[in-house]
């Protein structure tokens, strides 16, 4: 049996795609290995989001170009949105076998078997139809508690920073009925949490029904299921999809809202298609309708052209929405954006790294407010398992998505427990059982 062994790197819809090429290449007879050192096929599934992503990449490119040289007949290839990104200057390296963009993994048998005979392969066509929808993911997660459903692939949006439209290509919806029948087969497998995954879930549309529409299909199929979402767009969250998420249980009371910028200048040239005041008043709608609804954010420090005041309009809004949690970055400008072709990458790295720090400690303080807020609270946790720092402890998260940690040598990966928050730091709620 020939043995594949996949690095993943990048957002959670790579995490899933990896699993989508563990199913087309097991069709085949290839098994799974987690070591590259016995793997007859080695690959890597590749992000481009940031320089820094990319840098990573090839240093593990080095590494897989030592395994072919010395085990002769090993075939090492890239994947995912780097592949996409620099085609052809990744096979002119002479360090990888095959480069195959995101909507080329049915390619991928055919491929591996032309590049085993001594022939680079390359293919990196984008499509307007692939979805991979009839294809059932191998789940690479290890607890078989928690597992990601793409809903659509592709981004139609064009922010003006951003790689993914080039490296994913146009937004395009899998059909719903293969969603609710991958989140049946979930459940039927034992896991107790989905995650429906798109890069703008909130233009969702397949026929009739839009995204508030298919997460109500798919709560109610699987009441028994924990169902979660990423990532929700400021300019497309719907009434709608609230009401939504309000009326079920299953839903997930959590809400990843990239925001990028408190500025409104920075947004429009961000070609982020809302503003300061729009983005606070989707947050306020969001506490309407559910109180106790976490909203956790992406933001982007130093862009183009981005002044002091600029950047304290970021923190003022940072402050004003006491988010819960975010991801944060500093502006790594993409060859072939807009902004690169528009706007010089203009604020020195000093500066951009200044300001990432003044919002990183920004959000510490505001995590832990968040966290300090839920003491004397009881919540339902999914639990992961045991926790890092003692066995005797498990950890797992509640709705919102916070870390949850408590003694518990009785219960297992994939319970529900109820638990009471007794104290906390900004990363982790420390709790008993309820
Ligand atoms: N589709 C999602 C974002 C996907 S990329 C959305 O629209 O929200 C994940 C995050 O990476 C983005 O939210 C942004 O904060 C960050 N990012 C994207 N391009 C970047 C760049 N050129 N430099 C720094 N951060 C970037
Ligand atoms: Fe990139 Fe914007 Fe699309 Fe998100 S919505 S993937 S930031 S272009
Ligand atoms: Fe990276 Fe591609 Fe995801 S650029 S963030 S792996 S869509």
């Amino acid at each position: 049996m020939k043995k594949v062994y996949i690095e993943t790197y990048g957002c959670q819809m790579n995490v899933a795609d990896t699993e989508i090429v563990f199913s087309i290449l097991a069709g085949e007879g290839y098994v799974r290995t987690e070591e590259m050192q016995e793997a007859d096929v080695i690959l890597a599934n590749t992000c481009s989001v940031r320089d820094n992503a990319e840098q990573r990449i090839w240093g593990r490119i080095e590494q897989f170009h030592y395994q072919r040289k010395t085990r002769p007949g090993v075939v090492t290839g890239i994947l995912g949105c780097m592949a996409e990104r620099l085609k052809e200057a990744l096979l002119e390296s002479g360090k990888v076998d095959i480069v195959a963009g995101p909507d080329a993994y049915r390619s991928l048998p055919r491929l591996i078997a032309a590049a085993s005979q001594g022939h680079p392969q390359i293919d990196v066509l984008l499509s307007r139809e692939e979805t991979y929808g009839d294809i059932a993911p191998v789940r690479v997660d290890k607890n078989g508690v928690s597992a990601f459903i793409s809903i659509m692939r592709g981004c139609n949006n064009v922010c003006s920073y951003c790689v993914v439209p080039y490296t994913r290509g146009a937004e395009r919806s899998r059909d719903w009925r293969t969603i609710v029948r991958e989140a049946c087969d979930c459940a039927a497998q034992g896991y107790k949490e989905i995650t429906l995954l798109g890069q703008n879930v909130d233009s969702y549309h397949f026929g009739e029904l839009d995204f508030a529409g298919l997460l109500d299909r798919v709560a109610t199929t699987v009441p028994g299921l924990r169902v979660r979402f990423s990532t929700s767009n400021p300019q497309d969250i719907s009434d709608a999809v609230l009401e939504t998420m309000a009326a079920h249980d299953n839903i997930c009371k959590h809400i990843h809202l990239p925001v990028q910028s408190g500025s409104n200048r920075i947004l429009e040239k961000m070609r982020r298609r809302y503003t300061r005041e729009w983005y606070l008043s989707r947050v306020a709608r969001i506490r309407e309708l559910m109180p106790g609804c976490a909203v956790t954010t992406d933001v982007i420090a130093g862009f183009c052209s981005e002044t002091e005041e600029d950047h304290r309009d970021t923190l003022s809004l940072f402050e004003e929405v006491g988010f819960d949690a975010a991801f944060m970055f500093y502006y790594s400008e993409r060859p072939g954006t807009l902004a690169a072709k528009k706007y010089p990458d203009d604020v020195d790295l000093q500066t951009k790294t200044r300001r990432l720090e003044e919002i990183i400690a920004l959000q510490n303080r505001l995590s832990l407010e968040s966290n300090r807020r839920d003491l004397g609270k009881t919540f339902q946790v999914l639990v992961e398992g045991p926790s890092k720092r003692n066995p005797a402890e498990l950890c797992g998260r509640n709705s919102q998505n916070k870390m949850c940690v408590w003694p518990d040598t009785e219960h297992r990966a994939g319970d529900l427990v109820d638990v009471t928050v007794k104290d906390c730091t900004q990363a982790t709620l420390l709790c008993e059982p309820a």
